[in-house]
């Protein structure tokens, strides 16, 4: 993966913007929505935006908050299997059509972030 390339288009304010619109899709989610925190979304957009940030911008702020990701570990509390990854990607790839991420970034993200959503899936499909 290019991380210099798709930081220098996306970098802080890209990111942001991202998140921002997929966040702006989970309350309403049937799969996803009762997943996350209710109370503490914003905190929860922070996490992934900082996480963004770290892992493909170099930015040291998510592990001076959260440490170590340990991502797959922090995934455990929820049910997550092919619905709810498929969902996370789908509404992942609308905030990115939103934000018009462009198509070269665009096919650097798309399958970093179904790398790591199966990553996260701690439900053998039945
Ligand atoms: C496969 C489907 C996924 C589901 C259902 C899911 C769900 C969740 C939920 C419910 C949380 C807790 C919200 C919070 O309070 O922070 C969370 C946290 C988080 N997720 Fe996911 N997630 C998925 C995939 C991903 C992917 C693909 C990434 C990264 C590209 C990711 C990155 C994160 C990060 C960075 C956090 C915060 C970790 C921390 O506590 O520092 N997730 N996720």
């Amino acid at each position: 993966m290019n991380e210099a390339a798709i930081w220098a288009e996306m970098g802080d304010e890209g990111f942001r913007q991202l998140v921002t619109a997929f966040y702006r899709r989970i309350p309403a989610d049937d799969l996803l929505g009762p997943m996350y925190p209710a109370q503490d979304l914003a905190g929860a957009e922070e996490r992934l935006y900082l996480f963004l940030c770290f892992r493909l911008g170099g930015d040291t702020r998510y592990q001076e908050q959260r440490g170590h990701p340990r991502l797959r570990m922090r995934h455990m509390p929820f049910r997550i299997g092919v619905a709810e990854r498929d969902r996370w990607l789908q509404l992942m790839g609308e905030a990115m059509t939103e934000c018009e991420v462009g198509a070269e970034v665009r096919s650097e993200l798309e399958p970093f972030f179904a790398q790591v959503a199966d990553f996260m899936r701690n439900q053998e499909p039945t």
